[in-house]
C-alpha cells in the first residue's frame, strides 16, 4: 500500500491533499499541533470506511527536537514512503524565536522541510516512485537576506513567508542535487492566493489583509486539482509549478550555487543547536 506523509496535513491544502490521497487508497499520516483537527480527520476517514489507513501525530514542527522526533518515528513505522508534502506554516506579524532561538518562519516553513526531507530519504528511496511536494516560491519570491537568515533586522512581516518559500526552492535544488542517485522526485508549488486557514498571529492591519485573501483566493480544491498532475507524474526530478503551471528552473531563484550555500549555513546553524 502507498504511504503519504502530510506535514500541515491537519487544515488547509494539506488536509484537503490527505482526504485525496486516502480516497486514492494511501496510507496517510497527518502532522499538526491541534488535537482537535487531527481528531477530525480520523473520525471523517472513520466515516469513510478508511479508518485503518489514516493516523495524525501532534508535533510542533518549529521545535528541531520534534522534528527528530518525527522522522524517527516514520522511519520505524513506515518503511517506504510514497509521497512526502511539506505544508506546514504559521505566520506572525510580529518577528518571534522558537526555543531554538530561531525566527519562526525560518524554523516552520524552512528548517522543518530540510530536517523532514532529508532525515526521511531512508523510506522515500525505498518507495517505486517517491515524490517530495514542498511548498516554495516556485522562483517568484525573495531575494534572500544572505546576512540575515533570521530576518533579525526591518522584520518584512508578512514579506517573511516569501522569503521562507525562496529558502525552500534552494532547498529543492540541492536536495535533488544530493541525492541524486535516488528515485526521489521533488516538486515546488506556490499555489497562489488560496482561501485556507492562513494559520498565524496577526496584527489588526494583517488580519484585515488575511480576510481580504481568504475572500479572493481561490477554493482548496482547485489548488489540489492545479498540483495532482505534478505528483501523479513529476516532468523532471526537480520540478517548480505556479498556480498549475510549470516554470523553469534556470532563473536566479534556483541558483545551485546559492543552493549549495544555503546547504552549508544550514549544516553549521544545525551543528551549533545543543541536540
Ligand atoms: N493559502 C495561500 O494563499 C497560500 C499561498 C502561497 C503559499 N501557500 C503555501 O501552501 C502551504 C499550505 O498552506 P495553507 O494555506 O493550506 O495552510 P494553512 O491553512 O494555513 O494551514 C497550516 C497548517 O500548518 C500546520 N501548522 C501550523 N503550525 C505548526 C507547527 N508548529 N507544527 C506543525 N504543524 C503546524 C497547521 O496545523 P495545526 O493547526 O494542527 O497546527 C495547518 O495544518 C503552506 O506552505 C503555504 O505557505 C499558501
Amino acid at each position: 500500500m502507498a504511504t503519504t506523509v502530510i506535514s500541515g496535513g491537519t487544515d488547509g491544502i494539506g488536509r484537503a491533499l490527505a482526504d485525496t490521497y486516502l480516497e486514492l487508497g494511501h496510507e496517510v499520516l497527518i502532522v499538526g499541533t491541534s488535537t482537535e483537527k487531527g481528531q477530525a480527520f480520523l473520525t471523517a476517514a472513520e466515516r469513510n470506511g478508511a479508518g485503518d489507513r489514516a493516523r495524525f501525530l501532534r508535533a510542533d514542527l518549529s521545535l528541531v527536537a520534534e522534528n527528530r522526533r518525527v522522522i524517527d518515528l516514520i522511519t520505524d513505522t513506515y518503511p517506504a514512503i510514497d509521497l512526502l508534502v511539506l505544508g506546514a506554516r504559521f505566520h506572525r506579524s510580529t518577528r518571534a524565536e522558537t526555543a531554538d532561538g530561531l525566527e519562526s518562519n525560518f524554523a516552520l516553513f524552512y528548517l522543518s522541510r530540510y530536517l523532514l526531507s532529508h532525515g526521511l530519504i531512508g523510506p522515500l528511496s525505498r518507495a517505486e516512485r517517491p515524490v517530495v511536494l514542498n511548498f516554495g516560491g516556485s522562483g517568484r519570491t525573495g531575494p534572500v537576506r544572505w546576512h540575515d537568515l533570521q530576518l533579525r533586522h526591518n522584520y518584512p512581516g508578512t514579506g517573511a513567508l516569501g522569503h521562507s518559500g525562496a529558502l525552500c526552492d534552494l532547498l529543492g535544488v540541492h536536495f535533488t542535487r544530493l541525492h541524486a542517485d535516488t528515485p526521489v522526485h521533488y516538486v515546488l508549488n506556490h499555489p497562489g492566493v488560496v482561501s485556507t486557514s492562513f494559520a498565524g498571529e496577526y496584527d489588526r492591519a494583517t488580519a484585515a489583509d488575511v480576510r481580504r485573501l481568504k475572500a479572493v483566493g481561490k477554493p482548496v480544491s482547485l489548488a489540489v486539482a492545479h498540483i495532482l498532475p505534478f505528483l501523479a507524474d513529476p516532468r523532471a526530478r526537480l520540478t517548480a509549478v505556479l498556480e498549475g503551471r510549470q516554470v523553469p528552473t534556470d532563473t536566479r531563484g534556483f541558483d545551485p550555487a546559492d543552493a549549495a550555500r544555503l546547504h552549508e549555513v544550514t549544516e553549521k546553524l544545525l551543528a551549533g543547536l545543543p541536540r
